[in-house]
C-alpha cells in the first residue's frame, strides 16, 4: 500500500525511514549511511508535472501499472502555477520501466533526452472527468509556500517562553523531508545526465541541505566527483585510454566546468539561468531548477566542504539545542541585515554556524575537533587531494563521555549567553578555533578570524570588513539589552529580538536619554 504524504512538518530532519523512533534521543545515523539512503531514494523517484490536484488519482493509477509505488507527494509551486506528483517507487527497476514507456513529442523541436522529469497527458478523457474524492483516497495537498515574517510572528505570538519560541521557529522553518528529497532528486537528475560518459560520476549535495542547518528555501550546494570512489582494480589487465585531467589544475577544471555548464544549459530539462563563476577560488556554476524551484551551486574542487558538512551534521546531532540555536541566530542576523543573500564583506551563515558551535564548545557541550581526531580509527581516515586531513571520529556514540559536561541550560539562557559571549569577545587579538575548542592568537591581521576547521590555514571569515565586525558586536549588545528588558517590550520574546528589532532599539535609545537626564538632575542638586 502506497503512503500518501503532505508536507511533514514535525518529522525529524533526516531520520525518515532510517529510524523507527522520531524523538530527540533517536538512534544516531552515520552521515555516509544517510547520504546513501537519500541518494537511493532519489534514484527511485520521478517528478511528474500534472494539470492539477485532480490529476493525482489518474497519475497514481497509471504509474501503478508499471511499478510498486512507495510514497506519493503532491505539491504545487509557490505561485500556484504548476502542480506535481513526486513519486517514489519501491525499486529502481520500476523507474527504468516508467522511462521505457514514456515518450517524446514534437521530435523536430527538441533534444530528445531521457530524464525522470516528466509530464502527464491524459489520453483517456473519461478518466480525466472522474471527480477526485479526497475523502476516499489519502492524497494530501501541499503548497510550497515559504513562511514569511508575518506567518512566523503569528506562530511565535502565542508561545509564552523564549525557549519554546526558539524550538517553534526551528520546527516551522527547517528544511523538511520533501525539501531534502527534492534536493537529492535534483542532484541525481544531473548525475544521471552524465552517466553515459562517466558511469561512476557522483553529484553529491553538501552544505545546509545535509548538515541539518538548512531552511526550507535554502540553496542546494553540489559537488561533482568523476569517480565516487577511486579504487584501482589491481587484478585487471585492461586499462582505459584516457585524457589528462587534474583537479589541482585550475585551468583544466575551468574548461571542464565550462563544458558541463554548456551541456546542462542545452540538454537538461528544468535547468535555467546558468551563471558561470569560474575565476573564483572555488569555481562554481550557479543555476535555477525551475521544476523543483531550487537555486543550485555546483562545484568540482570542493571535497573538503563535503566533509565539513559531515562535521557540522555530527555537531548538530550531538546536542538537540545546537540546531534550534543556529536557526535563531541565523534568523536574527538576517533581520539585522548582518547576513545578505549575496556575497560581500559581511558575515555568512556558515561563519555564524561555526560561532555557535564554538560557543557550545566553551560550555563543554560539544567536543573540540582535536578530540574527535584523536579518537578516530582507520575507517575514519579521509585525505582530500592528498593534503587536507579530514580524518575524525565518525561515530559520535563513541565519544568519551567524560570529556563533555551535561549542562541543562535552557535555549533562552544559551541564546542570551551567546550574545553576551561574543559582544565582548576580543576579536582584535583572538581567533576562533574549533579544532582546539578555545580562542587562539590571531595568525594574521583581519577583522574577524574563524579558522577553517579542516583547511587549517584558511580563515572562513576573511571577507568580513572591520565595520561589519563592529556592527555584529553592536547588534549583539542590542540583543542582550532586548532580552534583559522583555517587560518593557510587551514580553514578545523572539518577536522583539528578530522582527521588532527597530522598535526595541528605539525604546533602548529613549531610555538611555532618560538616564542621561537623571544624571543631569543629580548634578544640579549637587
Ligand atoms: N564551506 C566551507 N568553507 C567556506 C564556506 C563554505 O567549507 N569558507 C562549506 C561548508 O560545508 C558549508 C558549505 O560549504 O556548509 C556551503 O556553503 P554555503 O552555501 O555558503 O553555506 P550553507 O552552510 O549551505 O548555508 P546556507 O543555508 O546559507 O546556504
Ligand atoms: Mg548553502
Amino acid at each position: 500500500m502506497a503512503i500518501f504524504h503532505k508536507y511533514l512538518y514535525n518529522i525529524n530532519f533526516l531520520h525518515t525511514d532510517l529510524t523507527t523512533k522520531e524523538t530527540k534521543e533517536s538512534k544516531y545515523i552515520m552521515y555516509d549511511d544517510l547520504i546513501e539512503h537519500r541518494r537511493l531514494q532519489a534514484q527511485r523517484s520521478v517528478l511528474i508535472e500534472i494539470q492539477s490536484y485532480r490529476s493525482c488519482n489518474d497519475v497514481h493509477k497509471y504509474c501503478s501499472r508499471y511499478g510498486k509505488i512507495k510514497n506519493i507527494f503532491y505539491y504545487s509551486n509557490s505561485r500556484l502555477l504548476r502542480h506535481f506528483a513526486f513519486i517514489e517507487f519501491e525499486h529502481q527497476e520500476h523507474i527504468d520501466k516508467i522511462l521505457s514507456i514514456s515518450t517524446h513529442i514534437n521530435y523536430e523541436q527538441i533534444i530528445p533526452v531521457h530524464s525522470s522529469n516528466l509530464w502527464y497527458r491524459n489520453l483517456n478523457k473519461s478518466i480525466n472527468n472522474t471527480i477526485f474524492k479526497e475523502s476516499k483516497t489519502q492524497f494530501c495537498k501541499y503548497t510550497c509556500k515559504i513562511l514569511q515574517d508575518g506567518d512566523i510572528i503569528k506562530i511565535l505570538k502565542d508561545i509564552s517562553t523564549i525557549s519554546e519560541q526558539i524550538l517553534s521557529l526551528y520546527e516551522a522553518t527547517k528544511l523538511n523531508d520533501i525539501g531534502v528529497r527534492l534536493r537529492f532528486y535534483t542532484a541525481y537528475q544531473i548525475e544521471r545526465s552524465f552517466h553515459g560518459l562517466f558511469p561512476n560520476i557522483a553529484i553529491l549535495p553538501f552544505g545546509s541541505t545535509v548538515n541539518g542547518f538548512g531552511k526550507q528555501n535554502c540553496d542546494l550546494d553540489l559537488s561533482l566527483h568523476f569517480e565516487k570512489e577511486k579504487i584501482e582494480k589491481m587484478n585487471s589487465n585492461l586499462v582505459f585510454h584516457t585524457k589528462y585531467f587534474s583537479i589541482t589544475d585550475k585551468h583544466r577544471v575551468q574548461n571542464v566546468m565550462e563544458i558541463i555548464a554548456g551541456i546542462m544549459n542545452i540538454c537538461i530539462p528544468g535547468i535555467f539561468n546558468i551563471r558561470k563563476i569560474l575565476q573564483a577560488r572555488v569555481p562554481i556554476i550557479k543555476f535555477d531548477h525551475k521544476l523543483t524551484e531550487i537555486e543550485c551551486d555546483l562545484s568540482m574542487t570542493n571535497t573538503s566542504a563535503y566533509y565539513m558538512s559531515e562535521l557540522l551534521y555530527m555537531y548538530g546531532e550531538m546536542d538537540w539545542r545546537v540546531r534550534p540555536l543556529i536557526f535563531t541566530i541565523k534568523a536574527w542576523a538576517k533581520n539585522c541585515s548582518l547576513t545578505k543573500d549575496t556575497a560581500g564583506p559581511w558575515i555568512t551563515n556558515f561563519s555564524l554556524s561555526l560561532l555557535v558551535l564554538f560557543f557550545f564548545q566553551q560550555l563543554k557541550i560539544l567536543p573540540p575537533l582535536d578530540l574527535l581526531q584523536s579518537c578516530a580509527n582507520t575507517n575514519d581516515i579521509r585525505l582530500v587531494d592528498s593534503h587536507i586531513d579530514c580524518t575524525f571520529l565518525r561515530d559520535i556514540t563513541k565519544i568519551p563521555q567524560y570529556t563533555l559536561e551535561t549542562k541543562e541550560e535552557s535555549l533562552e539562557k544559551l541564546l542570551l549567553n551567546f550574545f553576551n559571549y561574543y559582544s565582548t569577545f576580543d576579536f582584535e587579538t583572538k581567533a576562533i578555533s574549533l579544532r582546539k575548542g578555545k580562542p587562539i592568537l590571531k595568525p594574521e591581521q583581519c577583522a574577524l578570524y574563524i579558522c577553517n576547521p579542516l583547511e587549517i590555514n584558511l580563515n572562513v571569515s576573511k571577507n568580513v570588513k572591520i565595520e561589519e565586525k563592529h556592527r555584529i558586536q553592536y547588534e549583539m549588545r542590542n540583543a542582550v539589552w532586548t532580552m534583559e528588558n522583555q517587560s518593557k517590550l510587551k514580553n514578545l520574546g523572539l518577536i522583539n529580538l528578530i522582527f521588532n528589532r527597530k522598535e526595541a532599539v528605539t525604546v533602548k535609545f529613549k531610555e538611555s536619554i532618560n538616564i542621561k537626564k537623571i544624571f543631569e538632575t543629580d548634578n544640579s542638586i549637587v
